[in-house]
Parts: C-alpha cells; structure tokens; sequence
C-alpha cells in the first residue's frame, strides 16, 4: 500500500475534472503533501485537461477512441510504469481498469464513486438512487479491485435526499462531498492510517 507522505500521485480522468481540482487545490494549499505528477486523460478536449495546464501540471492523453481494449490497456500500462507512481486516483475515469494495471499496483488505485456502496454501482449511481427511492445517498473512496465499484472501502460521506430532487441537483451536493472524501482518503494514505485487512479497511484513529 502507498505509505509515504510525499506520494507521487497520478490522476485519471475523463471529463469535467472538478475532483481532480479538488487535489490541485489541496496541493496548493498543502492540505495535503503529496504532488500530482501527471494527469492522464483517455478523451482529447476535456475540461480536467485545462484544469492541470492551468495548475502547470504535466498531462497525457492517451486516447482510448478507435482502439481495441487491450491496445488502449497496453498503452496505459507502459505510462504508468513509466511513471511509477506511488497512488493512482480515478477521478471521474469512465473506464474500467484491467487486471494488468490492478496487479502491477496493487493497493496503490483508489476511486470515488457518487454512492454509497455497494448500493448502486456503475454508471449514473445518483439516478439509480433516485429511481429506488433511497432517503441518503452519499459517496464512497475505496480502493480499487477487479471488479465494478467492489474494492475495499476507505470512506463514505452521507447525504440525504430531498423529495424533490433531480438528478442534477443531488448531483452538485454529492459532488462537493465528493471532493472532501477524496481529499481526506489522500490524507489518510499519505500518513499511512489506512489498514488493509483483507476486504476492510481499519483507519487508525491516533495521531
Ligand atoms: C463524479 O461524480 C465521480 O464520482 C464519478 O464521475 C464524476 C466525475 O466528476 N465517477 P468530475 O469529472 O470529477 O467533475
């Protein structure tokens, strides 16, 4: 597991990027010590894209459009070790990580998802929570495995839904809760207080 309190700190994305900014400013404001190295986007012309140019952080993009799964993987893969970072974080990537990348860093891959798992995983998590009528709803950062939104859970954040609610407006108050659990999991990674046990997690509470 990633345990330094400097990590090199990659980001994965594929759109709007406000989580990604959440990182840059909490570099910035050195709420956390650990630098993001390289922002690797799998779409051209995307909004994290001008969010790390404008932070004057190093991106890629490595396209995944017209190519076959395996090749974008390869790609992927020979990226990251080059880069061989100490955290990968997915931060809005739409796409489903291969086993390849998974072994090569294990425990060093985390996501954030807009529900609190395992309810509602995949894709458009806070319309699922509203077409099942849920009264909360939250976020989830954990760690990546194989599977689909299963890894082992860092932290969850809850929020409540209101009776009229879209899936736009629970959205934006998911998102700002969203970028504080992302930042706080990267804290709790970088100070070495997140304890894998199998498929939990136990955080340390001591200083
Ligand atoms: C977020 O809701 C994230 O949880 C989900 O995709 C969205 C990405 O938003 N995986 P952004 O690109 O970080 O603004």
């Amino acid at each position: 597991m990633a345990n330094n309190a400097k990590m090199k700190i990659v980001v994965l994305v594929s759109g709007r990027g406000t989580n990604l900014q959440a990182i840059i400013d909490a570099q910035q404001t050195k709420t956390i010590a650990s630098r993001i190295i390289m922002v690797i986007s799998n779409k051209e012309n995307v909004a994290a894209l001008d969010r790390a140019e404008k932070a004057n952080i190093p991106f890629q993009v490595i396209t995944s459009k017209g190519k076959s799964k395996d090749v974008y993987n390869k790609e992927l893969l020979k990226s990251l070790q080059t880069l061989n970072p100490d955290l990968i974080v997915l931060a809005g990537y739409m796409k489903i990580l291969p086993s390849s990348v998974i072994n090569c860093f294990p425990n060093k891959i985390i996501n954030i998802h807009p529900s609190l798992l395992p309810s509602f995983p995949g894709l458009k998590a806070q319309q699922q929570a509203l077409d099942f009528g849920v009264k909360i709803t939250g976020c989830t950062v954990h760690f990546v495995d194989e599977g689909c939104d299963t890894g082992p859970i860092i932290l969850q954040e809850y929020e409540k839904v209101h009776n009229n609610d879209s899936q736009k407006s629970l959205s934006l108050r998911l998102l700002k809760k969203e970028h504080a659990a992302l930042v706080q999991a990267i804290q709790l990674i970088e100070n070495n207080k997140v304890i894998l046990q199998d498929r939990k997690t136990l955080l340390r509470e001591e200083p």
